[in-house]
């Protein structure tokens, strides 16, 4: 195989400065040189990155590349010779075929199309209650605090059954355990605490399961340490998403206003718009793969236990799948991103996401018809590179009374 000219020593650390929604320059760079450059591992192992559509799509579809945790390597992180265990029973995402799909099975019939509009009634609602509470409080607010972080919290907190008054903990607890800049003792003990929690809801569901996701399952075949590790990745992976997206994607509508303005004029748009700004903002930057086999990618051979990394951002910018892909056009046809993934990981939660941001958005648009940032754009806080999921810490709002 031909050598490959391109490679990409250190991921990179950090977004354009005023260009907070577009993917770092180096990665940027590295897809004009081709869809895949040679990365080497901080522990020294030689891996690649891949920044194209098409290849990281085709890697998706294609079981060769596993995505079991104890093959992993963090493309930042140096664990040193620390072996890394399996994924605990029922955190699927970092798991194959066959242990993926018996956790991924049951659940799939609970995220559909048909049962998430279902929600929507139930979301306008909370959606109206937080609208409310800011409108009452007044300008200025952090719209994560205020709404971007409440709303899918309580959504995916009545979908597993957690008690009313025990939402906000759980809440602050996975805050807590995915918070990238905290010490690794207090993410353990945050996720230690978590894991606890939610065994006491597992053990209450069964005792007396009432109506919601985690009820349903105890009719299964599934143990209470798999419930604990399904509704631990539930709401690992569906919070910070989901937040993010609400927050970072009210930035980029602040920051554009012509299609601020056409969504405005015409609420019917919410759906493409919402599937624009998956695909410009693509919060979930970059997730891993493994070789299993030795296979032939893009011209060039992928030993079998070479790491990979896919950056779902510079796909979804891919400018040979995507005309003016830096562009934020909420009328734009052409479907298709990457931002939930493809293939058997294909996000779960995707149906849940939509209807959450379908209905937030116009709602506090609607609300707001002066919603504007309340300090300049360059100051709003960025989360570190290092975090898994693209946002801002927080959003200062401000509105005409
Ligand atoms: C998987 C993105 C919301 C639950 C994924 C993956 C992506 C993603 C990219 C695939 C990861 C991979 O390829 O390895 C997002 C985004 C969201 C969102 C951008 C919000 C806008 C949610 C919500 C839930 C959820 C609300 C929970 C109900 C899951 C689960 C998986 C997953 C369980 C693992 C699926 C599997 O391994 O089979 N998500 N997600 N996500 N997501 Fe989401």
């Amino acid at each position: 195989m031909d050598e490959c000219p391109h490679t990409v020593s250190t991921l990179p650390t950090a977004r354009q400065p005023g260009r907070p929604f577009d993917p770092p320059a180096e990665l940027l760079d590295a897809r004009r040189h081709g869809p895949i450059s040679r990365y080497t591992f901080p522990n020294g192992k030689p891996g690649w990155l891949l920044t194209g559509y098409d290849l990281i799509k085709s890697v998706l579809a294609d079981s060769r590349f596993s995505s079991r945790k104890e093959l992993m390597l963090h493309p930042t992180i140096d664990y040193g010779g620390i072996q890394i265990p399996p994924a605990p029973p029922g955190e699927f995402l970092l798991m194959d075929d066959p242990r993926h799909s018996r956790y991924r099975k049951p659940l799939m019939g609970k995220f559909t199309v048909r049962r998430m509009r279902l929600l929507t009634e139930r979301l306008e609602q909370i959606t109206a209650d937080h609208l409310d509470a800011m409108e009452k409080a007044g300008p200025p607010a952090d719209l994560v605090t205020a709404f971007a972080k409440p709303i899918p919290a309580i959504m995916i907190c009545e979908l597993l059954g957690v008690p009313h008054q025990e939402r906000d903990s759980f809440r602050e607890q996975v805050d807590a355990f995915m918070d990238a800049e905290a010490d690794d003792e207090d993410v353990m003990a945050a996720y230690t605490t978590t894991q606890y929690h939610l065994a006491e809801l597992v053990a209450a569901k069964r005792a007396h399961p009432t109506d919601d996701v985690l009820s349903d399952l105890t009719d299964s075949d599934l143990n209470d340490e798999e419930l604990k590790g399904i509704a631990l990745i539930l709401l690992a992976a569906g919070l910070d998403t989901t937040t993010n997206m609400l927050a970072l994607g009210t930035f980029a509508l602040l920051r554009n206003p012509d299609q601020l303005a056409a969504l405005r004029a015409d609420p019917t748009l919410a759906d493409r718009a919402v599937e624009e700004l998956l695909r410009y903002l693509s919060v979930g930057k970059t997730f891993m793969r493994t070789a299993l086999e030795d296979v032939d990618l893009g011209g060039r051979t992928i030993k079998a236990g070479s790491p990979l990394i896919l950056s779902y951002n510079t796909a979804n910018r891919d400018p040979e799948r995507f005309p003016d892909p830096h562009v934020l056009d909420l009328h734009r046809q052409d479907g298709g991103h990457l931002a939930f993934g493809h293939g058997i990981h294909q996000c779960l939660g995707q149906q849940l996401a939509r209807v959450e941001m379908r209905v937030a958005f116009p709602a506090l648009l609607d609300r707001f018809p002066t919603l504007r940032l309340a300090i300049p754009a360059e100051q709003v806080p960025l989360r570190p590179e290092i975090a898994d999921i693209h946002g801002v810490k927080s959003l200062p709002v401000a509105w005409d009374t």
